[in-house]
């Protein structure tokens, strides 16, 4: 009960720092509508082979010395937070490996290895190998950890002092990556200098995470399920996708402002008032009766989700389990990020950056809970 009424305080506390950040930016989000073309279909030539060590750089032993690590670490020792709290924790520490000059590398062990999901571009090659920890100081049981308190990290110690370790691992969600950035985007690349936080998080992320094809290759078979009908497609809107997170699972009843189940039927409503009645529907949730509902209403356009969602941090007993809820929660961000329409919940990180992640900055619709029983619903673009 205390774990999960923790669990609960952190969801909230995070989700409203996200919204005060997402609010207080918005007059300086510069968004366009043709968005970096690193698409989650790109192609592979740039990715490395984890066991090729011919396209690693040779660095002369001279180089290999000086080099500074920061690492990204989600090990079973305490928890890491969902895949959105593990995402802003990534980019966070990705822009500052630039300011830092430090390389960035990512482990994530828990509750299930990332890597048959989640693979680097050449240019950031986050796989750490057992060649390259040889000989190195800096200490795991010394992870410096950063859950729910962001400020700290990149602004009050000075983690860039010269005496750190040379390989610092971190264990954070920090919400703020747009302040680190603009704090300093002297040190940073053009693409990341006087961006809006959607566009800092998806040129950062694109940067660095390719999903692999075992994922996309599950996307892809979502993507292309059902019946497609062409005058749908004609209209631009073909497939309507919708994240759902209301954060009541099995057996918990209080209440962590979430989604509120008895408003699903309002959704439908506006989903049937406003896109073609032969659209496919896709609605990732972690309310079986939400989906119970969609899939009853939808019948045949339902394409979807049907994978358990379960929080990962609380699925470190069964590996199994623990692996396949990984996937399907990669599978289903990435399927939010790909569809014609988006309708995703302001409350949860998960939904932002599928958001944030969409192919085309267009035909996004955010919801916010007013109170138990509604909601309200705003077009973004
Ligand atoms: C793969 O990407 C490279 C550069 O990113 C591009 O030049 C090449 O044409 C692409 N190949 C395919 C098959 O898409
Ligand atoms: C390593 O990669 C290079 C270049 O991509 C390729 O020519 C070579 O065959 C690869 N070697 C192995 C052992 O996979
Ligand atoms: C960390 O682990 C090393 C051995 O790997 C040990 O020598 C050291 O005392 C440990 N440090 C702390 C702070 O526990
Ligand atoms: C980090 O330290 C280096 C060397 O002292 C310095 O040149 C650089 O400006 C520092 N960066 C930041 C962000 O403080
Ligand atoms: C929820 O409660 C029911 C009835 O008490 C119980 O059978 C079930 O195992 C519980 N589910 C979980 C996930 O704890
Ligand atoms: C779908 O829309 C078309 C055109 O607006 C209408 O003729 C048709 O009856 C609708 N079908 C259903 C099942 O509502
Ligand atoms: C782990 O989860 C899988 C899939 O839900 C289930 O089939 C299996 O029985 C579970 N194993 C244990 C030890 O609970």
């Amino acid at each position: 009960m205390a774990t999960t009424k923790r669990l609960c305080w952190y969801v909230s506390l995070v989700s409203i720092i996200i919204s005060m950040v997402v609010w207080n930016s918005k007059p300086y989000i510069t968004e366009s509508l043709s968005r970096n073309p690193v698409d989650i279909t790109s192609n592979m030539s740039h990715v490395k082979n984890e066991n090729n060590q011919s396209v690693l750089p040779i660095l002369s032993k001279q180089e290999k010395k000086k080099e500074k690590y920061l690492v990204y670490l989600c090990d079973e020792k305490k928890a890491c937070g969902g895949w959105g709290d593990r995402q802003r924790g990534i980019v966070s520490l990705f822009i500052l490996s630039l300011v830092w000059k430090r390389t960035l590398k990512i482990l994530i062990s828990s509750p299930c290895d990332i890597k048959p999901y989640y693979k680097p571009t050449k240019e950031y090659n986050w796989i750490f190998t057992e060649e390259e920890l040889k000989g190195l100081k800096g200490k795991r049981n010394t992870t410096l950890e950063f859950m729910h308190r962001c400020k700290p990290l990149y602004d009050t110690y000075n983690l860039n002092s010269s005496d750190i370790a040379e390989v610092l691992y971190i264990k954070t969600n920090c919400v703020s990556f747009l302040p680190i950035a603009q704090k300093y985007a002297k040190f940073l690349p053009a693409y990341l200098k006087n961006k809006g936080r959607a566009s800092v998080f998806r040129e950062s992320w694109n940067r660095i995470m390719i999903p692999t094809d075992k994922v996309l290759s599950e996307v892809m078979k979502i993507e292309s399920s059902g019946v497609i009908n062409s005058d749908a497609k004609k209209s631009g809107k073909e497939l309507v996708c919708v994240h759902l997170r209301t954060y009541l699972t099995e057996n918990l009843t209080y209440d962590c402002g979430g989604f509120p189940p008895v408003a699903v039927t309002k959704l439908w409503n506006f989903i049937d008032g406003h896109f073609h009645n032969k659209s496919r529907i896709f609605v990732a949730t972690d309310h079986l009766g939400i989906r119970k509902s969609a899939i009853s209403k939808y019948g045949t356009r339902y394409i979807g989700s049907y994978a358990s969602n379960v929080h990962p941090d609380s699925m470190r007993s069964n590996l199994t389990l623990a692996c396949r809820s990984q996937e399907s929660a990669y599978v289903d961000q990435l399927m939010l990020s790909k569809c014609d329409v988006l309708i995703y919940y302001r409350k949860s990180g998960f939904s932002i950056h599928a958001s944030y992640l969409k192919t085309e900055w267009r035909n996004i619709y955010s919801i916010m809970r007013n109170s138990k029983s509604t909601f309200s619903l705003v077009k973004e673009n």
